[in-house]
């Protein structure tokens, strides 16, 4: 190592990358725009100003994805679309030439499970279902879950699984995951190192395994559009968009 290279950036990755356009993913399909209903925008004038972040770095579509999570967050269309409806009239106010849709990240639990049997959810597109996972352990519902959703043919898709710690010394179970359908979705955040090095390494190697699906910006405020922005030079994000594994655009 040279005198000077001792200066140069720790993070190889980020060096000569022009930052990434989100143009050709096109549609975000997991954030948390809609202000009020859950621990994203908190008003009207911050969900705006989050999707002009949004748009700023390319993406043209929106799947929101409010949180539905009895014990927290008690959503349900009727709190949903009623806030969807005030955020694009204020998008058409303003001229912006976007689209905005809403469906939810479902909490799995007993309550997403009555609204699989009752086939009252939200998707992204036409059948896709997003779902998120208990932080601390393996739901044990899961593969009942999933085996319901699938046999209705809703297309499952796992929210940001590198986060989940109890799966990072078995990253077999992302495979058997993919392997049976359902679509892994991961948060380009993970990327930066904000949430760990193991959620960083974990991410890595799912890009590396060609198993990503989804990406999506789980943005609920400034913080993550922060986050964001620091990871459009990221040379595993550029390799991931550019593998033409990603279904973002066919939302
Ligand atoms: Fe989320």
């Amino acid at each position: 190592m040279g005198f000077f290279d001792r200066f140069k950036p720790k993070n190889k990755e980020a060096a000569n990358i022009d930052p990434i356009n989100f143009e050709s993913v096109i549609t975000d399909m997991h954030s948390h725009l809609l202000f009020g209903i859950d621990d994203g925008a908190v008003s009207l004038e911050n969900s705006l100003e989050l999707i002009e972040h949004l748009m700023s770095m390319g993406y043209k579509k929106f799947y929101t994805t409010p949180h539905i999570y009895r014990d927290l967050y008690f959503n349900s269309p009727e709190t949903i679309l009623p806030k969807l409806e005030i955020v694009r009239n204020a998008i058409k106010e303003k001229g912006w030439d976007i689209e905005l849709h809403a469906a939810a990240e479902y909490f799995l639990d007993e309550h997403f499970e009555d609204l699989i049997a009752k086939k009252e959810l939200l998707t992204i597109g036409k059948k896709y279902i997003l779902f998120e996972l208990n932080f601390d352990e393996e739901p044990i519902n899961l593969k009942r879950a999933l085996f319901n959703l699938q046999i209705d043919g809703f297309k499952p898709i796992l929210a940001h699984p590198e986060r989940y710690s109890y799966y990072h010394r078995q990253f077999e179970k992302f495979v058997d995951l993919a392997d049976r359908d359902v679509f892994l979705q991961l948060n380009i955040n993970s990327l930066s190192g904000h949430y760990g090095p193991e959620v960083k390494k974990t991410s890595e190697r799912m890009i590396d395994a060609g198993i990503v699906s989804f990406i999506g910006t789980d943005c609920h405020h400034l913080g993550h559009i922060n986050l964001s922005e620091m990871v459009r030079t990221n040379a595993h994000l550029k390799k991931l968009i550019e593998s033409g594994k990603l279904l973002n655009h066919t939302l």
